[in-house]
């Protein structure tokens, strides 16, 4: 007998209505800046809320503009978390920003606004922060402590599309927000990227950081230094035709993760699975990550990846700590231990496979196949009793 298909990490959710979509461009002759971009664009605003959204090439090009835009001081330095994707960190180094790292809260995997004051310093001049894994980011208590200070708020939200606190969208909390479109994310353009804001001034500025620095769209007056951070129109158009099945989308990643909540229950006492229900916010599933719990070490969590990996199960370590990555370690000399729960809960996540269309079969065999890993990879002791986050 075969070996059954391999389940992927991660999937998009492409129908009829997108290939449609992307079609009709193809027979226009419009193929950048042109009506799909206005499209995606209103459609975004009108998803998070807010008065302006700018489509752009990627989402780390969204962040990017956005730090730009805000016009930072110079050697300034930004405090955010050294758990996510390096991105978040990287569009400050672009700006010649010092990012001042704090520990994540490891209940909930976000920065923890408790311990900010304390690293605030003369020089700290922004927060960004990150709805990690699609969790929102404490921004009630970030939007305190950033007006308590003076300082700029930028958020991360490439990972959380249609995550909300208290109603009010995701997208529509700090000074701007950054989405990204990789085809891992909730919905896709293929590679693109939004900054959502109030701000018509930031907008504005975006607009023009994104167009090579023009001052007006369409002539060749550069009155800033820009870049091409353009999204095509097939990208747009792709990404209004996943806009307009975004709720389905979610509801369908939703019920992907109550499965997995479901199916993994017996196993709660081996692993710590990502709680269903928040307190007055509403998550928006963008991987279903399980903690290993203490007694395991990033050597075992790595064992156990390469086993379901060898049974065709993608999975992921998410997310190594961005001040142990190499980069970060040689230019700004971080070492182990600088940030205790990032690194701990760094070593034992792990992201199984996760999108809109996984089946309860596809579910099922993977949980099957941590039951057979579990036991074999795990260290001597492994019997700590765990809750979910
Ligand atoms: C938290 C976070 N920030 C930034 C990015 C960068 O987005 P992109 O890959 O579209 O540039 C990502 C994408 O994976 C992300 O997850």
């Amino acid at each position: 007998m075969s070996a059954p298909a391999p389940i992927p990490l991660s999937q998009p959710s492409i129908t009829a209505h997108e290939r449609e979509a992307v079609a009709s461009v193809m027979q226009s002759t419009r193929l950048s800046m042109g009506p799909a971009l206005e499209r995606f664009e209103a459609k975004m605003a009108e998803h998070c809320g807010v008065d302006h959204a700018v489509g752009v090439s990627s989402g780390t090009a969204a962040l990017h503009c956005i730090v730009r835009a805000l016009n930072l001081p110079e050697s300034g330095t930004v405090i955010t978390t050294p758990y996510s994707f390096v991105a978040s960190a990287n569009v400050l180094v672009y700006e010649g920003l010092t990012p001042q790292f704090v520990d994540i809260d490891p209940a909930t995997y976000n920065i923890d606004p408790a311990r900010i004051e304390a690293a605030i310093t003369p020089d700290t001049c922004a927060i960004l922060a990150v709805d990690v894994f699609g969790r929102p980011a404490p921004w009630p208590r970030l939007r305190e402590i950033a007006d308590a200070h003076n300082l700029a708020l930028i958020a991360d939200s490439c990972e959380a599309l249609g995550a909300s606190i208290g109603g009010t969208p995701i997208g529509a909390w700090g000074d701007a927000a950054g989405f990204g479109f990789y085809p891992n994310k909730q919905i896709t353009t293929g590679e693109g990227g939004c900054i959502t804001t109030n701000d018509a001034a930031l907008a504005e500025t975006c607009r023009s950081l994104r167009n090579q620095g023009r001052a007006t769209r369409g002539q060749m007056r550069h009155v800033r230094l820009g870049y091409n951070y353009r999204l095509s129109e097939l990208n747009a158009a792709l990404g209004a035709a996943q806009l307009d099945r975004l709720d389905d989308i979610l509801k369908a990643r939703a019920c992907a993760s109550t499965r997995y909540h479901e199916a993994l229950a017996p196993l709660s006492n081996t692993l710590r699975r990502p709680s269903q229900t928040l307190a007055n916010a509403k998550r928006s599933w963008f991987v279903y990550v399980i903690e290993l719990p203490a007694p395991w070490t990033r050597t075992h969590r790595d064992a156990l990846c390469d086993a379901l990996q060898a049974d065709g199960i993608g999975c992921a370590p998410y997310f190594p700590a961005i001040h142990l990555q190499p980069l970060y370690r040689e230019r700004f000399g971080f070492r182990e231990g600088a940030f205790p729960h990032c690194e701990s809960v760094a070593a034992r996540t792990l992201a199984l496979p996760f999108f809109a269309e996984i089946t309860e079969t596809q579910i099922r065999r993977v949980v099957d196949a941590l039951r057979t890993h579990l036991p074999t990879c795990a260290p001597e002791s492994n019997t700590m009793p765990l809750s979910t986050s």
